[in-house]
């Protein structure tokens, strides 16, 4: 329903974030978030924000096992903080809402990185303020690497076969800005009509490889893209939020709801043009009282212009990541969380003063989460990945079988979720747990828990 894309301007790859090694050996990054212009359009440019550049942030590359630190400093005239979405690590490193920096503020967060190669993305999370902040620009992904993922012969060289894109939509008014129209706070928050990958309006993508590997993110406020090509070509999806799949899955369409990412492979021939685009939403998944979140759109996303000569140096392997195993029998502790009315689970709204309840480090949990509403939501985690156990009592469908940290939640649907909660005990500072639609989030649809030790 939206407009035609020209496909004019060359896919833009956020560069790889510069770091230098600190007397004790851990890797140091320094991030700064300020306020900037981009053209994005003829004429006036766009007031936008970014991370050491004028729109949205370099992609952060770390290996597990590698100890890296950050100095954050906050440019802008408001709060932010900056929270590494899909991460493990300690509370006080997560970046929520107990880390917000002041205007000229700084924050110095330092962990080691121990999980499996997967695409994280990093984002402010600011009280009740993350989705004019995200939709501001202040977004970036993070690639986990690990000596197994280096191994693999899949695509695997930044910007050329192994290609982030961070889809999200904007709309502009008259004068080249962005618009949000106060919509951010409506049931559904913002939908733009116009799609920007990595901060590109129009893209497109010079192919010079036979597989090429994106990394999708849908990095939007609260739109639903349903994937696939306009040519409904197969791909092979190869990896979920939390990393690889233990085999490769084909397809030719795949849901993502916001903060959701997906790694696929596509395969190009010499010499033609494809297109990627957000289809209307797949039956099953659509909302009974209404198709809310996009999903009636069809929109383009990016033309993908093969050359004329393709490199076919890689492959998708038989096997590639572990799959999920946490035993349900086991579960310490059962857990239900209905979200419902856009800005409440469990009957509640978010109060930073409070926490819900706390975990047992070394346990593992089983959670019901259902969505009691009519319309969309979607659940994401912090601290750790999960296992979708079941869909209203039924084996989860494929693009599910992997590890994840957000899922959609369909309207009426029950999904049961194993989580395992390992370590970073800490009684006094809790991780999230929200709707992803950040115009939810910002209404209050959030909840806290903390990781306890033994005797606390
Ligand atoms: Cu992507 Cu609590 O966030
Ligand atoms: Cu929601």
């Amino acid at each position: 329903t939206a407009g035609k894309v020209d496909f004019a301007n060359p896919l833009g790859i956020p560069p790889l974030a510069e770091s230098s090694p600190d007397p004790s050996g851990a890797r140091v990054f320094n991030l700064e978030i300020k306020a900037g212009a981009t053209a994005l359009k003829p004429g006036r440019e766009t007031e936008t924000w970014g991370i050491n550049g004028d729109f949205l942030g370099p992609t952060i590359r770390a290996k597990r096992g590698e100890e890296i630190a950050f100095s954050v400093y906050n440019g802008l005239d408001e709060g932010t903080s900056i929270h590494w979405h899909g991460m493990h690590l300690p509370a006080v490193m997560d970046g929520g809402p107990h880390q917000e920096m002041e205007p000229g503020g700084d924050w110095t967060p330092q962990w080691t990185i121990n999980q499996p190669a997967a695409t994280l993305w990093y984002h402010p999370h600011p009280h009740g303020r993350t989705g004019a902040h995200v939709y501001r620009g202040l977004a970036g992904m993070f690639i986990v690497d690990d000596e197994e993922s280096e191994a693999l012969p899949l695509p695997s060289e930044y910007g050329v076969d192994d290609v982030p894109m961070i889809v999200q939509d904007r709309n502009f008014d008259g004068d080249n800005q962005f618009k949000d129209g106060g919509s951010f706070l409506s049931t559904q928050g913002i939908l733009g009509e116009e799609i920007t990958v990595n901060g590109t309006l129009g893209p497109y993508f010079d192919v010079t490889t036979r597989l090429v590997r994106l990394r999708l993110l849908n990095g939007s406020v609260s739109r639903l893209y349903n994937f696939g090509f306009a040519d409904d070509r197969p791909f092979s999806l190869i990896a979920t939020d939390g990393g690889l799949l233990p085999t490769a899955w084909e397809t030719n369409r795949l849901q993502l709801s916001p903060g959701e990412r997906a790694e696929i492979v596509v395969a190009f021939e010499p010499g033609e043009t494809a297109v990627l685009r957000s289809h209307p939403a797949d039956e099953g998944y659509t909302a009974p009282l209404g198709r809310f979140n996009g999903a009636d759109d069809r929109l383009d996303i990016c033309e993908f212009r093969a050359a004329e000569t393709l490199a076919d140096e890689t492959s998708i392997p038989e096997a590639m990541g572990t799959a999920p195993d946490l035993d349900p029998s086991e579960a310490a502790e059962e857990r239900s969380f209905s979200l419902s009315g856009f800005s409440q689970i469990n009957g509640e709204s978010m109060d930073l003063g409070r926490i819900d309840f706390g975990v047992r480090e070394g346990t593992v949990e089983v959670w019901e989460v259902s969505n009691a509403d009519g319309y969309m939501h979607n659940f994401h985690v912090h601290d750790v990945q999960f296992q979708v156990l079941s869909v209203d009592g039924a084996e989860p469908p494929e693009r599910l079988r992997g590890w994840k940290d957000t899922i959609q939640l369909v309207p009426q649907r029950k999904y049961r979720l194993a989580l395992r909660f390992a370590d970073y005990t800490d009684p006094n500072l809790p991780y999230m747990y929200h709707c992803h639609i950040l115009a939810h989030e910002d209404t209050g649809m959030m909840g806290q828990f903390v990781v306890l030790g033994e005797g606390e």
